[in-house]
């Protein structure tokens, strides 16, 4: 059955056995959502952990994760229920003549010939479940304003059928990459949480989790260097996951050590914008340079 954790500490142990190194105020307010069952607004930087953290949730909380990827256009029939037009019509064509046309249209209003999306899904079910909405801001206010009624009332109404209501309360977790304001309306009903890039040590815990092979000295000097190219005014700063990728990328390489050399032939794996990659180059790469050769 579904856990419901008793503490702070042990929200952050239940996540962490997972694989996933939740900061203070991340485990914190995860505590908070799955006991207070509000929803929660996760917002910062592409690639700090908001996707990931839904989905240590559910697996900690071992719950079924229902994922809702939003976009641009995103509209109800994609995200509530859709009826099942092509089941339906079949359904016609297969009616003996002559048999009312009510006793159909019952019929095909039912919910066999309903086709379940991500929300009805989450509402629908018999277990209690973690539901996703990732990218929030990508979809319009309408769709928002849609959602927030959903999300205090926890039922959705299909005209033919009523009102279908929760069984079970859902952990809400909303991400947003901060590309448009979400509406006020929004954010007063959830809890938020801004996730931003980690702390040296902090990230450091993260790349060894995932990349556990690689010399410790090398995941550090590679974190530290991550965190001045962060400071650098990028483009695009290198998120977790490519610190990641970098170092999964040394190990397969054997790099036993971040020479300027190493630095320059795989900077491209953290810095992706031609611009970035000069000015990294110039501002790092001769830092680095510069010890050897004095
Ligand atoms: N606290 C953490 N503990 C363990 N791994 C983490 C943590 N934060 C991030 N990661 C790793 O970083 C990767 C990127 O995280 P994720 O996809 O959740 O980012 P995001 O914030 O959703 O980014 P985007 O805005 O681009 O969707 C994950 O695959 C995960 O492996
Ligand atoms: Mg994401």
């Amino acid at each position: 059955m579904a856990i419901e954790p008793q503490s702070i500490e042990d929200v952050a142990g239940g996540l962490q056995a997972t694989g996933y190194l939740a900061g203070e105020q991340t485990a914190l307010v995860s505590y908070l959502a799955a006991r207070l069952g509000k929803p929660v607004l996760v917002e910062g930087p592409a690639g700090v952990g908001k996707t990931e953290l839904a989905k240590a949730l559910a697996s900690y909380l071992e719950r079924r994760l229902i994922r809702l990827q939003c976009y641009e256009g995103l509209d109800e029939a994609k995200a509530l229920y859709e009826w099942n037009y092509r089941k339906q019509l079949l359904r016609i064509q297969a009616e003996a003549q002559g048999a009312g046309w009510d006793a159909v249209q019952d019929d095909i209003f039912g919910e066999e010939f309903l086709l379940e999306r991500p929300l009805m899904t989450a509402i629908a079910s018999p277990d209690p479940v973690v539901l996703l909405v990732d990218e929030i801001d990508k979809t319009d206010q309408e769709f928002e304003a849609m959602l927030l009624e959903l999300l205090s009332d926890f039922q959705i109404s299909v005209p033919e059928l009523g009102a279908i209501t929760a069984r079970t309360h859902p952990v809400v977790v909303l991400t947003s990459n901060n590309s448009r304001e979400l509406t006020e309306a929004l954010k007063r009903r959830c809890l938020y949480l801004w996730l931003d890039y980690p702390s040296t040590e902090h990230e450091l815990a993260i790349v060894t989790l995932h990349v556990p092979g690689l010399p410790q000295a090398v995941t550090r000097r590679l974190v530290e260097l991550v965190a001045l190219v962060r400071e650098l005014d990028l483009k695009k700063p290198p998120s977790i996951a490519e610190s990641i990728d970098w170092a999964r990328a040394l190990l397969l390489l054997g790099a036993d050590d971040l020479t300027p050399e190493v630095f320059r032939s795989t900077m491209s794996i953290i810095v992706k914008h031609r611009t970035d990659l000069d000015t990294v180059a110039e501002r790092v790469g001769v830092k680095l340079a510069a010890p050897a050769a004095s």
